[in-house]
């Protein structure tokens, strides 16, 4: 197994959507979830877990969800970027591109011979009973909007890592339309919550490069709305 670089991995770790069906080695998926859990979590809690699918059986029953997703929200897919003005080809381009390869895993999603599930497990609300004065108690409490952030610097060490064995991978949230379905095929417990569903596989497409707006657009300096420059 070759491995890239770090930055190499960054700039073309794209989503790939279309996938051939030939099978990853479980040493590969290992290494893969080995490449997860190294990740940050709130106080280290570590409460993420990881669900492999291979079961073609289930896998289908997976895809089945996805695309019946799929098919109630084609509308609202068609009208990303819908307040793009018109005369940016650009924008118009990127939204077509989006729409096609999203369309498409809507119908394939059992091509890929893994499915991997990132949830977290519930953690205890550690503001409950905490002897601090009142807004630092109300700020505690607001501060469980971080909770469910655990898992995606796990999910970015998973795109990544499939990025370094030459695997095609993308982050996809759309089963959670119907969780409850969702998790049953599964036999997840209630109280977990599922944050990414991610097909597996050797890609049909070409990896990277990654494109995006610029940094001067996104990044300040010292305050808000002084773009970066360096
Ligand atoms: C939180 C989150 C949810 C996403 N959900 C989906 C999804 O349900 N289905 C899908 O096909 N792509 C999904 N994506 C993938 C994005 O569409 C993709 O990362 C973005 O278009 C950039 O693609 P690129 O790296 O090829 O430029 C999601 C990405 C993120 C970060």
């Amino acid at each position: 197994m070759s491995e890239i670089g770090l930055f190499e991995a960054i700039y073309s770790a794209r989503a790939l959507r279309r996938f051939k069906p030939d099978p990853v080695p479980d040493e590969i998926i290992s290494r893969i979830l080995d490449a997860a859990i190294r990740a940050p979590s709130a106080s280290n809690y570590q409460n993420w877990v990881f669900i492999v699918v291979k079961d073609p059986q289930r896998r289908r029953r997976v895809a089945q969800i996805y695309r019946q997703v799929g098919d109630a929200i084609r509308p609202v897919i068609a009208n990303l970027f819908r307040n793009a003005p018109a005369d940016q080809p650009e924008i118009e381009r990127r939204r077509r591109k989006l729409n096609d390869s999203v369309l498409y895993l809507f119908e394939h999603m059992d091509v890929p011979p893994v499915l991997l599930v990132a949830g977290l497990k519930p953690v205890p609300p550690y503001w409950e009973g905490a002897d601090v004065p009142e807004p630092i108690q109300a700020g505690m409490k607001a501060m469980a909007r971080f909770e469910s952030s655990s898992i995606y610097p796990a999910v970015q060490n998973i795109i990544l890592a499939c990025r370094a064995f030459g695997l095609g991978t993308v982050l996809t949230t759309l089963h959670a339309v119907l969780e409850e379905e969702f998790k049953a095929v599964l036999e997840i417990p209630r109280e977990v919550e599922t944050w990414a569903l991610l097909p597996i596989g050797y890609p049909l497409d070409q990896f990277g490069p990654v494109k995006r707006r610029p940094i001067a657009e996104v990044a300040y300096l010292d305050r808000w709305g002084n773009p970066w420059r360096g």
